[in-house]
């Protein structure tokens, strides 16, 4: 099996995701370790979807003060913001909501952190243990940016929630988060 960009064709995006979706499964497959699988991951998801600048996690963590925040962790693309206050940012946000956040146009969101001047839209995608509750079923987000405006639709939305799922479950995560 060979994993990069060129053999997704997005004109069909329900089935290029499909594909990426059993790619990445196989992926993952014989590994529980977070770092490894979370790394394969961004490499996979950042060469195989056009028009990405930066694609990656950040996961959550308690800071020396004792605040919730999120710590950046494995990704492609340039070097990033390393912690964002939970709440704050458009990470922040979909951690503190539990939700997927779809951003057309970052200048128009009150409190985007802009680490790289080249992105212009996001969706960022709670990782999520299946039933548990709150805070503690929240492992991390993956976080997407794009160099173009409104580049994630409601299709990237569907099958991007499906590779969230597929990575949340594939892994160990840290006990103490
Ligand atoms: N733009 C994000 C910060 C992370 S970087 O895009 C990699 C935010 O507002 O949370």
């Amino acid at each position: 099996m060979s994993f990069g960009g060129s053999q997704y064709d997005f004109s069909d995006k329900p089935r290029a995701y499909g594909e990426l979706a059993r790619d990445l499964e196989h992926l993952l497959a014989g590994e529980r370790n977070w770092i490894a699988n979370a790394a394969n991951a961004a490499a996979l998801i950042y060469g195989a979807l056009p028009d990405l600048n930066w694609a990656g996690f950040y996961l959550p963590v308690t800071s020396p003060s004792g605040a919730r925040e999120l710590v950046v962790g494995p990704f492609q693309g340039m070097p990033a913001c390393v912690r964002i206050a939970m709440g704050h940012g458009v990470c922040g946000t979909a951690a503190q909501r539990r939700e997927t956040l779809v951003v057309p146009d970052v200048a128009a969101f009150e409190g985007h952190i802009a680490c790289d001047s080249a992105s212009r839209s996001e969706i960022v995608l709670p990782l999520l243990l299946p039933g548990v509750a709150g805070e503690a079923g929240l492992v991390g987000v993956l976080d997407l940016d794009s160099p173009r405006l409104a580049r994630f639709d409601d299709a990237d939305r569907a099958g991007l929630e499906r590779l969230a799922a597929i990575i949340a479950g594939a892994c160990d995560w840290p006990k103490v988060r």
